[in-house]
């Protein structure tokens, strides 16, 4: 298992090329089972995340080619089941779901199972599969929907933290090719949701409404193929953008789009971080000190869940108390332990943690636990004084490419240590 070791202190500086996004790339990868024809999605990240969903559309009989950046998916005969460990492995990977079912009309899945910020149930996500028509069962570690046929149907989708990304994906793709009109109410807005419905779209299919809490999709008889280049990733714009923040450094975002990061732009102006938005990009400059802020997360447009670790890390270097309360998940705040590590002074309080900021973090060895959390320690890393090493990195990778060949380029000092 590879490490990072960062040497903290080195500001960070120059320009960075923001890829594509991970949580786009999933659900779109996935739709490209609805047609038999070809599609190229192009944009796609380097990630094993995105790596492994290519091989589990292999596994259902698709073929499946990565070349430079874009993914070749042709999906002429698909089997309707995934076999159970390649599902149980990646949680995001439940979005085949919807496609199979909407395809062949029937789906089996190993049940995606919790993780380490949560339950992860996907009740949603059966809700409207039955709304559609589908009977759904569950047993032996799998969850089986089918249907003779799929007729739309209007389906509330919110649930007891607001919507669900990728339940709202599922339902759309599985309506796509459903009898008759289909109408999400309570749908996620996240744009990773309006990219999906544009390759949707593309491929021949009648989606109205996306990015909005209602989402209206008029079943069509069959999809064609498309090409479509994926959004970029603004998570990983906003990680970069507070590591920035973090070592007090200078870094143009390039291809980032600020529309897409609303709140937590908002958030970095109100700690006093300098933000310049123009078409190339996000200029994110850190000249005097932070000022703590208070930060709740919430649906798009919200303030991001996949961005409060990373904040939590900023503010731990921010004279004052902050507050960070996480509404999505119950329980993603793995990393407190680890930035504690580093001389962070945290309390948590139920939903809430309580930063109390200033004192200088010092590097430690500390051990990542799930995505999110390893990209806080590294923000921390590069801001904390002497070495800090990262351990099971391969969290990092599952949704930050290249993540230490970007850094050097902004001058960070971090280096990977690959254990043989
Ligand atoms: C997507 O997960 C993202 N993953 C997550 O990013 C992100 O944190 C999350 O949306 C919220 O924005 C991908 O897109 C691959 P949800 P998803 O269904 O769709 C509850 C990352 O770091 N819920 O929107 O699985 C659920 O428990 C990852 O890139 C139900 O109750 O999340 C949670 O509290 C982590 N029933 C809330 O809704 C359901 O059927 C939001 O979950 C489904 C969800």
């Amino acid at each position: 298992m590879d490490s990072l070791l960062i040497k903290g202190g080195a500001p960070l500086c120059g320009e960075v090329t923001i890829s594509g996004a991970k949580n786009a790339a999933l659900p779109i990868m996935a739709a490209a089972l609805l047609t038999k024809e070809p599609c190229v999605i192009q944009g796609v990240p380097d990630l094993s995340d995105v790596r492994f969903m290519g091989q589990i559309l292999s596994w259902l009989g698709a073929k499946v080619r990565f070349d430079a950046g874009n993914v070749h998916i042709e999906a002429r005969e698909v089997k309707g089941a995934a076999e159970y460990d390649l599902v149980r492995k990646m949680r995001g990977s439940i979005c085949i779901m919807g496609p199979l079912l909407g395809r062949l009309h029937k789906a089996t899945v190993s049940l995606p199972g919790g993780c380490v910020i949560g339950a992860r149930p996907i009740n949603l996500h059966l809700k409207g599969f039955e709304a559609l028509g589908a009977r759904v069962t569950i047993g032996g570690g799998y969850v089986r929907a089918s249907g003779r046929r799929l007729t739309g149907a209007p389906i509330f989708l919110g649930g007891r933290s607001g919507s669900t990304v990728l339940g709202t994906a599922n339902v759309i793709m599985a309506a796509a090719l459903a009898d008759g009109v289909t109408v999400i109410e309570s749908a996620a807005c996240e744009p990773e949701v309006v990219d999906l419905a544009s390759f949707l779209n593309a491929m021949g299919a009648r989606i109205t409404g996306a990015g909005s809490p209602t989402i209206t999709i008029t079943g069509v008889k069959a999809l064609h193929g498309a090409v479509h280049k994926i959004i970029p990733d603004r998570i990983e714009a906003a990680t970069y953008a507070i590591a920035t923040a973090a070592t007090r450094g200078e870094v143009t975002l390039k291809s980032a789009r600020a529309d897409h990061l609303g709140a937590v732009l908002d958030k970095l102006r109100e700690a006093g971080v300098c933000i310049e938005t123009n078409g190339a990009g996000i200029k994110v400059h850190r000249t005097g000190k932070l000022r703590p802020v208070d930060i709740t997360t919430l649906p798009y447009s919200g303030f991001p869940t996949d961005v409060q670790a990373q904040m939590m890390a900023l503010m731990t270097l921010t004279p004052g108390i902050s507050i960070i309360t996480e509404r999505i998940f119950e329980s993603r705040f793995m990393h407190v332990s680890e930035l504690a590590r580093l001389g962070a002074d945290i309390e948590i309080e139920g939903p809430s943690a309580i930063v109390k900021g200033g004192k200088p973090l010092s590097g430690a060895p500390v051990m990542a636990s799930d995505l999110r959390a390893s990209a806080a320690l590294v923000v921390a890393g590069l801001a904390a004084r002497g070495t800090t090493t990262i351990s099971r990195v391969y969290h990092v990778d599952r949704g930050y490419e290249d993540i230490d060949g970007k850094l050097r380029k902004l001058g960070a000092r971090v280096e990977r240590i690959t254990e043989s």
